[in-house]
């Protein structure tokens, strides 16, 4: 398990290298975590565009494209500043259903600055599959798309 984070944590050193194209990295960022981690089925970017999340390089089945403030898992991540780890995505109240077999989601924010540009969100199939390990990983991984992006 902890192979596979290593491995994409080393892999995005690689690919963000000398790269400061925001979409370029995310799509890169995207592919290399859907890659890595085992059992997710989603894992993607949404950008913050005028007060809301529209809907950014991804893997996974097609999703909603945009998403207000404050609304649903990844709304709440971006309001509060913070991530947000969904043992149960059943149990959060207005979790917006992209993927009916999504059971668990981690959304990470893209802060630079204290500024909110988006967020990270990846879902996984199984109940609970995001721990300290996962959100540790994906808020390196959110660091190092905002570290590398010049726009
Ligand atoms: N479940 C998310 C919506 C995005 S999809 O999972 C890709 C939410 O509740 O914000």
């Amino acid at each position: 398990m902890h192979a596979a984070l290593d491995d994409l944590l080393c892999d995005l050193d690689g690919l963000f290298a000398g790269e400061g194209d925001p979409i370029a990295n995310a799509a890169n960022a995207a592919a290399a975590i859907f890659q890595h981690i085992p059992r997710i089925n989603w894992a993607g970017f949404y950008f913050l565009r005028d007060g809301v999340l529209v809907l950014g390089p991804f893997q996974g089945r097609p999703a909603c494209v945009r998403i207000p403030l404050g609304r649903g898992v990844c709304g709440s991540a971006a309001e509060r500043g913070e991530t947000v780890v969904v043992a149960d995505v059943h149990a959060f109240p207005g979790h917006i259903a992209c993927d009916g077999d999504s059971r668990s989601e981690i959304v990470v924010p893209l802060l630079r600055d204290g500024v909110v540009l988006g967020v990270l969100d990846i879902d996984s199939p199984e109940l609970a599959r995001f721990g300290a390990a996962e959100r540790s990983l994906f808020e390196a991984v959110g660091r190092a798309w905002v570290a590398s992006s010049r726009a």
